[in-house]
């Protein structure tokens, strides 16, 4: 009998019961009233005072192995039916595949309508040495001018500053590029200012630049005009108005007729029927020269907006910090949208 119970033992260790249903049939095989254990108990009975104790302690050594194993083998079973149970695979495709950032849609939408006239993208770094930023741009040392744009320098090395503008990447392109010249740069723009819902320390600007012979405030208006109605609808109106920067003369300011109300006036666009969108004009003769090109043969426009501006009045945005604050709820309202 004790050899009986070697043989169960080997065999109970050799068993590999891999589904619920093997499981059963080992249960029923081994620990079961009927199974193998318990008619070996039955059969102890019989046996000599002196032949029991040593049974006693192989049997219940054989008990325990089986029921060990029962148990252990029914809890993996059990774990691997409730996670395939979590995965329906029948079920359609619930996974959440977030959204385009608003100011990269109009960022997107913006490049795709100069695009359409030729215009190519050009980049530059957010890290800007004084020429590029300022002094090429015909913004004289000490002048004023240079307060219109409250700028974050390097603390050790004032030559170094976060850009103000990407007209410095125009300055690299007309450095590096014989005209003709058609190209748009947008980017990540930052301004030492107070944080309002005007007003950010961190906004995004494209800004356009056109080179070549013959080129005049015509085709700066009509390039302006073909934008604005792009973007806002084939009903937009703009107006120009006299304005200064140090790199463009003349230089405007450009309106488009209140997205609004359509010019009849709101209190969105303060009841005068236009809203302000973007800086323009004619690129100075002294900004042609500081990057070598020769500004008796050629002329040029250039202009500037942000696109915060713009997404704003594009979907009817009121405050400028909700840009930054990666509320889900904000940003979930644009999935779908490229
Ligand atoms: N660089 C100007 C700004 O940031 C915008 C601008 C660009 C104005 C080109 C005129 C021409 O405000």
């Amino acid at each position: 009998m004790l050899d009986k119970i070697k043989g169960l033992m080997e065999e109970v260790e050799g068993a590999t019961p891999s589904t619920i249903a093997q499981l059963e049939e080992f249960r029923l095989k081994y620990l079961s009233k009927k199974g193998a254990v318990a008619e070996l108990f039955s059969e102890m009975k019989q046996a000599s005072p002196e032949q029991k104790k040593d049974m006693g302690k192989f049997l219940n050594e054989l008990k325990s192995k089986a029921e060990e194993k029962y148990l252990a083998i029914k809890s993996l079973l059990e774990d691997t039916v409730s996670e395939s149970a979590a995965i329906d695979s029948t079920l359609p495709s619930a996974i959440n595949i977030g959204s385009r950032h608003p100011i990269s849609i109009i960022r997107n939408e913006i490049v795709d309508i100069f695009s359409r006239i030729g215009f190519t993208v050009s980049e530059g770094p957010e890290i800007e040495d004084d020429w590029h930023n300022f002094s090429a741009l015909n913004f004289p040392e000490e002048h004023p001018a240079r307060d219109m744009q409250d700028t974050f320098f390097l603390e050790k090395n004032p030559d170094i500053a976060l850009r103000t503008h990407t007209s410095s990447v125009q300055v690299r392109v007309m450095e590096s590029t014989p005209p003709p010249i058609r190209t748009i740069s947008p980017g990540r723009v930052f301004r030492n200012e107070a944080i309002s819902a005007r007003a950010h320390c961190i906004f995004h600007q494209v800004e356009g630049l056109c080179i070549d012979e013959d080129i005049s405030f015509a085709d700066l208006k009509q390039t302006l005009l073909y934008f604005s109605r792009e973007m806002f609808g084939k009903d937009t109106k703009i107006r120009l108005r006299p304005s200064y920067f140090p790199f463009t003369e003349p230089s405007a300011e450009m309106d488009i007729s209140c997205t609004l109300c359509g010019g009849k006036g709101c209190n969105i666009c303060k009841y005068s029927g236009w809203t302000e969108i973007m800086g323009c004009g004619m690129v100075d003769p002294n900004v042609l020269k500081n990057c070598g090109i020769d500004s008796e043969k050629y002329t040029g426009f250039a202009f500037g907006m942000g696109i915060e501006r713009i997404t704003m009045l594009k979907y009817q945005i009121n405050d400028l910090r909700i840009y930054f604050e990666n509320d889900i709820r904000f940003l979930n309202q644009f999935s779908g949208m490229i």
